[in-house]
């Protein structure tokens, strides 16, 4: 990106003013080369820091940061695999004409359906998420008569996010099965030993092998590091036990970004050094040769690659304070979206940065709050952020770091239309997805 002469912000070539008049407001747009070069990225250091200590590495991205049939293409273009987490996401894939054998399907509550689709094109990898998920696909590979490829996904007891990571022995939420013993049973196996075990037992099944993630938005690799050692150390636990020494470790997503000026990104060459020097120091104390590892990043490839852009309507001067607080004006700057275009400020209390991206303006910087046109108090698409004070109607107005979990989780609340992804490429501009049209509405409305 890059501000011109008169101030306006471009993107790969193309000026913020041709994008709002070629596209309309609000639009997601992606810089094409910017996915294309993280994704590069990623995978570059990935694949050198595990061939340097003997071992492959696949990089899946994550398609429920972003998928669309040109997203799914680039990714596969730049040597990446495709991560899905439902049928619709596995369709897109398809569509894009990803090979099944690329693909891994994930989900806590699959359906038939969708595992058999998952059968039907091919898919490398099934990640099985419970014991009672592990004979529904048993059963449905025997009625088809296929063996599926099916790692099992395990919780470590390692969650991490923001600045920092913990360790708890056992785990409340629904995802995985844990390697940890449930201490009212001393000698029991853990549920992840049980779903390795049982996998074995199957002839319908062929155990791939082990998959964990940790969180999303991790700033710190400590928690990767710690949760790839538990699942070496269950390996290691399930060859001693049946002579099955598992081929694939998955280390899941959640590599962080920057969403603010100042904050620093994880960096993949140095994340990628300490997970593979880690697991090697892991596999050698344990008399294990290490596997073939994957990842699956999906904010860390699209998410700085993506920005909205958004047209300003209401400015309102609203005065805070009083009752011993020192009063001050926070000016409520609405824009023609909100929270059904990026959810996760009113989510997770998510911050992103806004500039007024149309024009250069020498006025002083007010404390300004962006909000969207939702009836709901919390519709706030920036919290805080300093704006030139003559932002006004008509502005338009660029919130960065959207590319991923924007689109993804959009909505139609207050039956707003979700704003189509635009990419920009040299110069260019080309809609990935559509606009959505009342007539798109109203057609889902059976009356
Ligand atoms: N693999 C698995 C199994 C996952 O569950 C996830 C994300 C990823 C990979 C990709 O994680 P990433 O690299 O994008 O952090 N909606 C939330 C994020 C939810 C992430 C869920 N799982 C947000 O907007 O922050």
């Amino acid at each position: 990106m890059r501000r011109a002469d008169d101030g306006a912000l471009e993107v790969a070539g193309v000026g913020v003013a041709e994008l709002a008049a070629d596209h309309g407001t609000p639009s997601y747009i992606v810089d094409e080369a910017d996915f294309r070069a993280r994704a590069r990225a990623y995978r570059i250091a990935f694949e050198a820091a595990f061939a340097a200590v003997g071992t492959g590495v696949d990089v899946y991205y994550a398609g429920k940061a972003l998928l669309t049939v040109a997203v799914a293409r680039w990714a596969r273009e730049e040597g990446l695999r495709v991560d899905t987490a439902s049928g619709g996401e596995l369709a897109v894939a398809l569509r894009a004409g990803v090979p099944g054998s690329e693909i891994g399907l994930h989900g806590n509550n699959k359906s038939d359906t969708e595992i058999g689709r998952a059968f039907d094109n091919g898919v490398g990898r099934i990640i099985v998420d419970s014991l009672a998920e592990i004979d529904r696909i048993a059963d449905l590979a025997v009625e088809r008569g296929v063996v599926a490829p099916v790692m099992v996904r395990v919780t470590t007891g390692v969650h991490a996010g923001g600045h920092e990571y913990i360790s708890t022995a056992h785990e409340d939420q629904k995802f995985g099965l844990s390697v940890n013993l449930a201490s009212a049973v001393p000698d029991a196996d853990s549920p992840a030993m049980t779903a390795l075990l049982r996998i074995l037992e199957r002839p319908s099944l062929k155990l791939l092998g082990i998959h964990s993630h940790i969180g999303s938005q991790i700033l710190d690799p400590d928690g990767f590091e710690a949760a790839a050692a538990a699942v070496l150390e269950l390996r290691a636990a399930l060859a001693a036990r049946t002579g099955v020494l598992v081929e694939e470790v998955d280390l899941g997503g959640g590599y962080g970004i920057a969403y603010l000026p100042g904050e620093v990104a994880l960096d993949p060459e140095r994340v990628a050094k300490d997970i593979a020097s880690s697991v090697a120091d892991v596999a050698a104390r344990l008399g294990t040769p290490l596997p073939r590892f994957s990842i699956e990043p999906g904010r860390a490839i699209v998410g700085p690659a993506g920005m909205t852009l958004y047209s300003v309507g209401t400015v309102k001067p609203v005065t805070v304070g009083g009752d011993g607080e020192e009063p001050f004006t926070r000016l409520y700057v609405s824009v023609d979206g909100g929270m059904s275009d990026n959810i996760r400020p009113a989510l997770y209390g998510a911050d992103y940065h806004a500039e007024i991206v149309g024009r250069s303006s020498d006025a002083a910087p007010v404390l300004a709050r962006v909000v969207g046109k939702h009836c709901e108090s919390g519709d706030i698409v920036v919290h805080q952020v300093m704006l030139p004070g003559d932002v006004r109607a008509g502005d338009l107005l660029a919130v960065a770091a959207t590319g991923a979990y924007g689109r993804s989780m959009a909505s139609n609340y207050n039956l707003l239309l979700r704003p189509p992804v635009v990419a920009v490429r040299d110069g260019a501009s080309r809609v990935l997805v559509r606009r959505e049209t009342e007539e798109d509405l109203l057609g889902l409305d059976q009356g």
